[in-house]
């Protein structure tokens, strides 16, 4: 079976002065997913944008034939519910949340859907996975944090791998197509051990925004990946 590999920049790491240009760089560059990270000063001690930037950005989000770009809402807020509903309305396609900051974590989970969108969960690096016990069947993405959320930059935990691996596990046991994102300290020289794990998502923020050539850094994490 061959795996279709995505990268999702992380536009926390991007020029918060140019954001439509970075968008649209960033896609011409070869970006699959435009990963945004809403940050509340509250579920994590970080304050970014939300749902009107998130508009804002949505003509944007296209490529030059004219194709959508899916944006990949990742909320780090809390409580999640009303904002998962004005990120679908302000054009997410896909929109994941912490299960430890929703009270009910299957009625978020219906939120999002009842929004045409597509739901996933995300777990922290000290987070177990119980939870998919009970929604797997109801969700199109998990998120394995490798960092703890909050900041662009920091350092891959290996730990990750491991549940990585079991997540994977999971989705295959469930028999769903379901999506399997990693997000924090993604780099071109260790994509492919994450990748082995068993990921199939990408985001990485400081790596592609860091450096000068977009396209430089996606073509070398696809060679890598390839
Ligand atoms: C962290 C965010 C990440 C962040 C990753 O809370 O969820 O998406 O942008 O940044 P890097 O790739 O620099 O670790
Ligand atoms: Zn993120």
């Amino acid at each position: 079976m061959s795996t279709t590999y995505r990268i999702a920049p992380s536009l926390l790491s991007a020029d918060f002065a140019r954001l439509g240009d970075e968008v649209r760089d960033v896609i011409a560059a070869g970006a699959d997913w435009i990963h945004f990270d809403v940050m509340d000063n509250h579920y994590v001690p970080n304050l970014t944008f939300g749902p009107m930037v998130c508009s804002a950005l949505k003509p944007h989000a296209k490529r030059a034939d004219g194709s959508a770009v899916p944006i990949d809402v990742h909320l780090m807020v809390q409580p999640v519910d009303a904002l998962a509903a004005a990120f679908a309305d302000a054009g997410a396609d896909l929109i994941s949340f912490h299960p430890d900051a929703s009270g009910h974590v299957h009625r978020s989970v219906q939120v999002i859907k009842s929004k045409g969108c597509q739901a996933g969960l995300a777990f922290n690096p000290a987070q177990p996975l119980d939870v998919l016990d009970w929604v797997i069947d109801d969700i199109d993405l998990i998120l394995i944090m490798s960092v703890n959320p909050g900041f662009g930059g920091q350092s891959f935990i290996d730990s990750a791998l491991r549940k990585i691996e079991q997540a994977r596990k999971r989705i295959i046991a469930s028999g769903r197509d379901i999506r399997l994102e990693v997000d924090g300290g993604i780099k071109t020289d260790n994509i492919r051990r994450v990748a082995d794990a068993g990921a199939d998502t990408f985001v990485a923020g400081s790596a592609i925004f860091g450096k000068p050539d977009y396209k430089g850094v996606m073509d070398a994490m696809r060679a890598a990946l390839a």
